[in-house]
């Protein structure tokens, strides 16, 4: 039998493995920046990272054709511009890597239709839609795979995606069980602060790209100062005048706002309330989260657009990460397929 490097590399106490994927739908908005990129960016060292951009998972629902290959190109110099490493990261397009679809299909096989129609996001996404796609009722077990080719230990996302991680690994202890031992089991990593970014507009509803059109909902990583600084300003608070953390549904817009503050300076939230008794106001706690949001954001914005000055280089990047990828997922894809009992084509 064909054992993948990655698999005997996982017998041993080598480095964890991370895997995590972003879809190239829609501008890169703050909840991702700070639920999902940052983190990776942070904790890259001394881990084997990949990270996806997950265009087999845009299509879930229409992209312009033009623009899902304009936003991948753009995502991908984000990626690299916030501080992923080429040399500590893998990061590739999915769809360059056959062995992603591929394993979605066999891992279909093993999935019961019922599991897949419990999923929130499915739930959330197909509400009040005309015409669903098989592909959005199917997305978490691509996903699955996504994750299970690269025996992956760790899968670092905001909240939404726990319940997908959480299906990920029941797939995998399906198919180990059905036909042995194959895949590692992994771990969804949260992080407490960051991990749900709320809507400036509507506190109540998760900072989404799909609503980047309503004004005043998201902050875009790529935004003018100016326009952040807009965006904060028409912040929904509330009625009040304390500046704490809180879980009241009623000050969640102040909450929010501490959040983004916190996960951006890296305070701990007794300090975060520290920095803000000398506030006039919800005025001024908007404005002075507009402008740390505004100075991390800064330097990554300037090095995205000396990145897509030179898109020959960024292409050359992502061709070098597909072939890593490939080189890891292809002996793992032709491992499940001789478990399952497919005849390989001699080579
Ligand atoms: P997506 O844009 O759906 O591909 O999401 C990419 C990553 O960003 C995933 O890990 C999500 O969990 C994370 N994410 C998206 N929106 C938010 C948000 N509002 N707050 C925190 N994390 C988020
Ligand atoms: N579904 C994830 C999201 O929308 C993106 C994603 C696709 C992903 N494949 C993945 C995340 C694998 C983690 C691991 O956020």
């Amino acid at each position: 039998m064909q054992t993948s490097e990655l698999t005997r590399e996982a017998a041993a106490p080598g480095k964890r493995r991370v895997f995590s994927g972003i879809q190239p739908s829609g501008e890169v908005q703050l909840g991702n920046y700070l639920g999902a990129i940052k983190g990776w960016v942070e904790r890259q060292e001394d881990k084997t990272n990949f990270f996806c951009l997950v265009d087999l998972h845009a299509i879930t629902v229409y992209q312009e054709p033009e623009e899902l290959r304009r936003q991948t190109r753009s995502l991908a110099a984000i990626l690299f511009a916030a501080g992923l490493d080429p040399d500590k990261s893998t990061v590739f397009i999915q769809s360059h890597v056959p062995a992603h679809a591929e394993a979605c299909w066999i891992l279909n096989c093993v999935t019961p239709m019922g599991w897949l129609e419990r999923m929130t996001q499915f739930k959330d996404k197909s509400a009040n839609q005309e015409r669903v796609s098989a592909g959005l009722l199917d997305y978490p077990v691509l996903m699955a795979g996504d994750i299970l080719l690269y025996d992956t230990h760790e899968v670092p996302v905001g909240e939404d995606q726990r319940q997908h991680v959480e299906l990920a690994r029941d797939i995998a202890e399906r198919f180990n069980r059905v036909y042995g031992e194959t895949f590692v089991v992994p771990e969804a990593v949260i992080a407490e602060a960051g991990a749900r970014v709320m809507g400036l507009n509507d506190p109540t509803a998760k900072m989404s790209k799909s609503f980047s059109h309503i004004r005043g909902h998201a902050v875009g990583v790529l935004d003018e100062p100016k326009e952040i600084e807009r965006s904060f300003k028409r912040a929904v608070t509330d009625s009040g005048n304390e500046i704490t953390f809180s879980d009241d549904p009623e000050r969640a817009g102040v909450n929010n706002l501490l959040g983004i503050y916190k996960v951006i300076t890296g305070r701990s939230s007794s300090q975060v309330e520290g920095d803000f008794v000398d506030a006039r106001g919800y005025g001024d706690l908007k404005a002075r989260v507009a402008e740390v949001v505004i100075e991390e954001l800064a330097p990554i914005q300037k090095r995205y657009h000396e990145i897509m000055d030179d898109v020959g280089e960024l292409d050359r990047l992502l061709a070098r990460g597909a072939e890593h990828a490939a080189s890891v997922s292809t002996p793992k894809m032709d491992e499940v397929k001789e478990k399952v009992g497919f005849t390989l084509p001699r080579s």
